[in-house]
């Protein structure tokens, strides 16, 4: 069976990092979350003048993890714990932050100097109790490592999860589902989802048929948690993220940049972040 609509949001306009406008389904004033997930940020599609590109500039991160899906532009990133990286156009990154990392996540030099077009996601997953305070780690997969597959005018980009034959190649810490599909005019898909997980699709171009309603850009289906498949469809053509999770059913205590289980947890986060014990980027103080 096919599941239904618990209901669909609109993505709300909001000033993240340095000054950029993302679209935001969640978190919002009516949605915290949506179990394991904490975040979704649609960064653009903008044309970004001359000297004008925004990051995030040096901010920590504990407890749960960051996955930067880049549509175009480019993106440099550098860490408290030595890592340098480039992300262009169809490049991913799972940054599970785990105990503690600070990091800088910035447009590439050449979009600072020229400016240019700037499209990308990022999503937070939370992570259970038990990894918390891991190890951070990274997955830094290019475009052209993400498995594609393609059938009957759907094209599905698998970053966690399996689609349409084609399997993730990137390791999650709880089961997660991340497909980035394109439809073609006509098109439709129905993709298993295990019937525990919540999902949702996020649309960000054309239009798509979600378990039965139109859903428009910039718009976000919550699933029902009563089938084991989603149905995605479109008359015009669509750009979807489809998200799956199994939910963690723990506290959630959130602040900034540090999500976890208990408000005395955060108090030791900000703690061990002010005392430098989630590392420093180099050339800072
Ligand atoms: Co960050």
């Amino acid at each position: 069976m096919s599941r239904g609509l618990l209901g669909v949001v609109d993505g709300e306009r909001t000033v993240e990092g340095g000054g950029f406008v993302v679209t935001r389904p969640f978190p919002t004033r009516l949605i915290d979350h949506f179990d394991p997930f904490l975040l979704l940020d649609q960064m653009g599609p903008v044309e970004v003048p001359p000297g004008q590109a925004k990051g995030a500039p040096n901010h920590p991160h504990r407890g749960f993890e960051t996955v930067t899906y880049v549509l175009d532009g480019a993106f440099e990133h550098k860490d408290s714990a030595g890592n340098h990286g480039r992300l262009g156009p169809g490049d991913v990154q799972w940054m599970t932050a785990g105990d503690g990392i600070v990091h800088d996540e910035m447009p590439a030099k050449e979009i600072l100097e020229k400016g240019g077009r700037m499209f990308g996601f990022q999503l937070w997953v939370n992570l259970p109790r038990r990894d918390k305070r891991m190890r951070p780690r990274y997955q830094e997969i290019p475009a052209s490592r993400i498995p594609t597959a393609e059938r009957d005018g759907v094209k599905a980009r698998v970053i966690a999860g399996e689609s349409l034959g084609a399997k993730a190649v990137i390791e999650t810490r709880t089961p997660i589902t991340y497909l980035h599909l394109t439809l073609a005019p006509g098109a439709r898909i129905e993709q298993p989802i295990p019937r525990s997980h919540n999902a949702f699709a996020w649309v960000f171009g054309g239009e798509a048929r979600v378990a039965d309603r139109v859903v428009k850009p910039g718009q976000a289906a919550l699933l029902a948690q009563d089938g084991d498949s989603v149905v995605v469809s479109s008359e015009t053509g669509a750009e979807v993220l489809l998200l799956s999770g199994e939910p963690l059913r723990e506290p959630v205590a959130r602040w900034g940049p540090f999500v976890m289980n208990t408000r005395e947890e955060l108090v030791e986060a900000v703690h061990d972040y002010q005392n430098g014990r989630m590392g420093r980027l180099p050339g800072d103080l």
